[in-house]
């Protein structure tokens, strides 16, 4: 299956998308569109197969965002200055379960740190972040994100990506 990744755009076929997560599907279904055109407040890039162009099968949401310093463990923040830390947030990501597994997901977050890492050598960024299913943080480890010690035990996992071990991974 030849997939292609792109901007959100305001035709494409959202409806069916079913990536198993309710908050997931709805986000896609309801608020994707508005947040990227019309409040700016995340931009979605999509997953379609070449052949049916607009039928949406994966997506990811990027944000900026920020975070006090003491957010993070120390050692993650040793030599840096007392502001916010600046970073991309890794908002969303989902793939339809009747595509899954065929390496979608894989294609859609290396899109997301190509793009995280060409926004990061414009505009100061330390890192990404992304709050990862307590059953997904296996597959995020997979690309780097470590969690973040101390956050919250239930719920979503807080996880980051140094913005360095994306450029030495991506340059190399
Ligand atoms: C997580 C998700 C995006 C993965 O998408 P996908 O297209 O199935 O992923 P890929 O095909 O690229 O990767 C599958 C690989 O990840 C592995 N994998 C799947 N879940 C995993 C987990 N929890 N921990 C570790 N590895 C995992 C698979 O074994 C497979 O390994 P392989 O490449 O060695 O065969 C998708 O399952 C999904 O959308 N789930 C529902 C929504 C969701 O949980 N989103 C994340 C929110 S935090």
């Amino acid at each position: 299956m030849a997939s292609v990744i792109r901007r959100l755009e305001e035709d494409d076929e959202v409806e069916n998308f079913d990536c198993g997560d309710d908050a997931l599907n709805n986000y896609l279904k309801r608020h994707a569109w508005t947040n990227q055109e019309k409040i700016s407040i995340g931009v979605s890039n999509v997953a379609v197969e070449e052949g049916a162009p607009r039928a949406v099968l994966g997506y990811f949401t990027l944000a900026m965002s920020s975070v006090p310093r003491d957010a993070f463990p120390k050692k993650h923040v040793r030599g840096l200055p007392p502001y916010d830390l600046p970073l991309i947030l890794l908002a969303r990501l989902a793939v339809d379960r009747r595509f899954a597994g065929r390496g979608l997901g894989h294609a859609l977050i290396s899109e997301a740190l190509r793009i995280s890492l060409r926004a990061a050598d414009e505009v100061g960024c330390r890192c990404i972040v992304t709050d990862a299913y307590r059953d997904r943080v296996g597959w995020y480890a997979r690309y780097g994100f470590v969690p973040i010690e101390g956050a919250a035990e239930t719920g979503p996992q807080r996880m980051f990506l140094d913005m360095r071990t994306v450029r030495a991974a991506l340059r190399r």
